[in-house]
């Protein structure tokens, strides 16, 4: 194969030494590193979309830092230049349409999704999968809309947060977590009641009971308590669902989200039943 594109002569490209020290050097040391591998298959995989008809995508490497992931980028980089190859997400979300078109047919490795915000972030990702730039507003001379950027590359991205952080879905699913965090941190002792005491203890302003077996605890949540204070300002009906989904409630066995419970002094009422609570540790 050889590349003829437009690109040709832009000062991302470099070439260096012979496919021999490339091979000896950098691909023979990446033997037993699946990171490693996998990101030259992006950077081989690049160049193919087009040629195998295949669609635009990318992948995010995850991590903590210093665990390598920007020295992944600088291997899939090698295929193609030098450290001037690899571009920088802050960049990038600030001319992605420029930055795409030079990347065409290409890899994109785009290092430190951490400097941007995740809400940007998603936008470049959905766009760079896409294959499209945003659609313009503004008109161009000859009074016509003009038409969106078009562009076809593979991104390999790195960053200590996942991409789907990027999703508003999931910016709004982590506010919910948070806020029902929070009440079981500011109420969690003062007002459930322990479900092993003698119920003549008061609990003021109860808003459930907790009951506690090998140091686990599961707290019983009034259904009102619920929907009117923990759940307050949200929709609570999609919280209940968000909460069964990632397995903080149990539902009942019929999939509703209020069990019927038999409470100590009470008896037998609908209630919503956590089996944990959001830490905010969660994915
Ligand atoms: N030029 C270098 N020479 C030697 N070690 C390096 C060099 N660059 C990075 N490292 C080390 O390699 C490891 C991985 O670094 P890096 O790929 O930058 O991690 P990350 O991008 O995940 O934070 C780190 O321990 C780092 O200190
Ligand atoms: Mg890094």
């Amino acid at each position: 194969m050889l590349f003829l594109g437009p690109q040709i002569g832009s000062p991302i490209f470099h070439s260096t030494g012979t496919l021999e020290t490339w091979q000896a050097r950098i691909a023979a040391r990446c033997v037993g590193n699946s990171r490693l591998i996998f990101s030259l298959g992006a950077a081989f995989a690049g160049p193919l979309l087009g040629i195998c008809h295949e669609e635009n995508g990318g992948f995010h490497l995850r991590g903590a830092s210093s665990t390598g992931k920007t020295t992944s980028l600088y291997v899939a980089a090698s295929l193609f230049g030098g450290k001037d190859y690899i571009q920088r997400w802050r960049a990038t979300a600030n001319g992605l349409e420029a930055t795409a078109k030079m990347y065409n047919d290409l890899l994109l490795p785009l290092d430190e999704m951490g400097e941007i915000n995740p809400k940007d972030a998603g936008e470049v990702a959905y766009m760079l999968g896409n294959g499209t730039g945003k659609a313009r507003a503004r008109a161009d001379k000859s009074g016509g809309a003009r038409d969106k950027a078009k562009f076809r590359c593979l991104f390999l991205s790195t960053g200590e947060i996942s991409l789907a952080c990027g999703d508003d879905q999931d910016l709004e699913e982590k506010k919910i977590l948070s806020k029902i965090q929070l009440f079981f941190e500011m109420h969690g002792d003062s007002r459930f009641t322990s479900w092993h005491k003698d119920f003549d203890t008061k609990t003021y302003n109860r808003a459930g009971f907790k009951k506690t077996e090998d140091d686990r605890s599961e707290y019983y949540v009034l259904e009102e308590v619920f929907k009117n204070e923990i759940c307050q300002g949200s929709d609570w009906k999609k919280a209940a669902k968000l909460l069964i989904k990632k397995g903080y409630l149990k539902s009942s066995t019929d999939g509703k989200s209020t069990r019927t419970e038999s409470l100590p002094g009470i008896g037998p009422v609908r209630c919503y039943r956590f089996q944990k609570i959001p830490s905010g540790k969660e994915e």
